[in-house]
């Protein structure tokens, strides 16, 4: 029974410090990615995420977010021609912003992805890396 305690103890302070981890991990990238937004994305997407009239389309609660490969390839390679968002229909064009490095994209990323309502899993490094082909 002591045993049976010991090792659920173990195992819930393993789990708990590892979640934390990622949490830490996740708010010290949004919190660098916070100022790379206002400086590469904000005067089209807005300060605060929601696009600008038909023009530039939302990210806060933006249905993209939850495509991470996508949005990745969106910053990496750019985006034009006719896209649906939020079944708002836009026919724009956003630049490639790959002079951003690996890790600033995915800090950019995770500040879009858990702002404003918005609420995914952390994006790596790795992951942009993965892209950047
Ligand atoms: C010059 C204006 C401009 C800038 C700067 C810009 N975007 Fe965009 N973005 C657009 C437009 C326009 C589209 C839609 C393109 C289309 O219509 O095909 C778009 C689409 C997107 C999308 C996919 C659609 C959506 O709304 O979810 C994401 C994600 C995105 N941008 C993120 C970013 C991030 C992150 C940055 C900064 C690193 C950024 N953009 C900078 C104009 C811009």
């Amino acid at each position: 029974m002591i045993n049976k305690t010991f090792l659920l103890v173990l195992l819930f302070t393993g789990a708990y410090r590892m979640a934390s981890a990622q949490e830490n991990t996740l708010q010290q990238s949004m919190k660098r990615g916070e100022s790379l937004y206002s400086t590469n994305c904000s005067s089209c997407h807005m300060p605060t995420g929601e696009g600008l009239g038909g023009a530039f389309p939302p990210l806060a609660l933006s249905n993209w977010l939850k495509n991470q490969k996508k949005i990745i390839g969106v910053v990496l390679k750019g985006l034009e021609g006719e896209v649906t968002i939020n079944d708002e229909v836009y026919n724009a064009v956003m630049p490639a912003l790959n002079h951003l490095t690996d890790r600033e994209i995915s800090d950019v990323l995770n500040f879009v992805s858990n702002s404003w309502g918005n609420k995914q899993p952390l994006i790596t490094p790795e992951h942009v890396k993965a892209e950047r082909k």
